[in-house]
């Protein structure tokens, strides 16, 4: 039978967004665990909804997968990969076959990762269906850091989309309780000016990528800047996180751009050098900079593994941005595309 419906014990659906870090995750170590402590933002729109059934594996011997209401093959050995790192939780997993079903909002290739919002929201799903077959055992903070930690084995950057708003992964002197296992949420309210930040994301390349985040993070453990680069990250992760207490919009913004350049720096520094970025990107940098210098608004742009250019602004400057995207930045963009994202409040269980 090669149909999602077949008979299951138990059904578990979550909807969970991509992040977009600010001080970056660039090389890891051991079983995924981050060389630097990151810090991001989750966001609204760019979700992925997962639903996971659980079948008898004498039913049914092997997970299967569906992508967007199609059987997706391809998917199925990195999801083989994935529960084979999380049976040590999952005990029972042994004796179950997954049937999942997933369906982004974002199209497949429109340039920004999905890795973050697919595995955390698996992730969410499988660690549900456990609390089910062992009811009672977790309370909602274990619930979320293990959620975490097993997102994190299948994607780093996804063990922060476990939380809404801004959250760290990886041990930083910063944050009491960090750790390199799973994220935490920040354990202080941001400053206003920081609650309702936006994210344009102005797709420049929706090609695939020409070097995985895989490889680029593997290419950190011979690169001569490394150590140089996780002393700035912890640095860079103090400053950020002072301004996100104080409300200091030009720190903010000096560690924001700062972590996005260093990042694609790192990349083009690396044996062998690679460049993810494009003409395109620097043209709406330049764009970006002469804007602010001109009008003195609060926006500012980072960059995840990829040519495509997250520009971050408060709510109140809505308005005059769309103004400003619309007319100067369009161009730039492959056929006009922007996916017009925002700070969103994390993952979401549908009854
Ligand atoms: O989670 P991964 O292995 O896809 O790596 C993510 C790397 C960056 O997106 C470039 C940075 C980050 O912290 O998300």
């Amino acid at each position: 039978m090669n149909s999602p419906e077949k008979e299951f014990l138990v059904k578990s659906e979550w909807v969970s967004a991509s992040n977009i870090a600010l001080v970056k995750y660039w090389g890891k170590h051991g079983n995924q665990l981050p060389a630097n402590s990151s810090l991001s933002m989750t966001l609204k729109n760019s979700v992925t909804r997962t639903i996971v059934r659980l079948v008898d594996s004498k039913i049914q011997p092997k997970t299967q997968f569906f992508f967007e209401g199609l059987a997706a093959p391809d998917f199925e050995p990195k999801i083989e990969t994935f529960l084979s790192q999380i049976i040590r939780f999952f005990p029972f997993l042994k004796n179950y076959s997954l049937v999942i079903e997933s369906w982004n909002t974002f199209p497949h290739s429109a340039g920004i990762a999905s890795s973050a919002s697919a595995m955390s929201a698996l992730a969410l799903c499988v660690s549900s269906i456990s609390g089910e077959m062992q009811p009672g055992g977790d309370n909602s903070k274990i619930f979320s850091r293990r959620a975490s930690e097993i997102a994190r084995l299948g994607s780093g950057s996804a063990s922060r989309s476990v939380f809404g708003g801004f959250s760290v992964w990886g041990k930083t002197s910063f944050v009491a309780g960090s750790s390199d296992e799973w994220a935490v949420p920040l354990d202080f309210n941001v400053n206003p000016v920081f609650s309702e930040m936006q994210d344009s994301i102005l797709i420049v390349s929706s090609a695939k990528k020409k070097i995985s985040s895989t490889a680029g993070h593997h290419l950190m453990n011979a690169h001569p800047y490394a150590e140089q680069r996780y002393r700035l990250a912890e640095k860079n992760m103090g400053l950020i996180l002072n301004a996100l207490k104080s409300g200091n919009v030009a720190d903010f913004i000096r560690v924001t751009e700062n972590e996005a350049l260093g990042l694609h720096s790192l990349m083009m520094s690396s044996d062998p050098g690679f460049m993810l970025m494009e003409p395109g990107t620097l043209q709406i940098i330049n764009k970006i900079r002469d804007y602010r210098e001109r009008t003195g608004a609060f926006l500012c742009f980072t960059l995840d593994a990829g040519p495509n250019v997250h520009l971050l602004y408060p709510a109140s400057e809505k308005e005059n941005v769309k103004d400003f995207i619309n007319g100067e930045l369009l161009e730039h963009c492959e056929r006009g595309k922007v996916l017009w994202d925002e700070m969103g409040s994390g993952p979401v269980r549908i009854a």
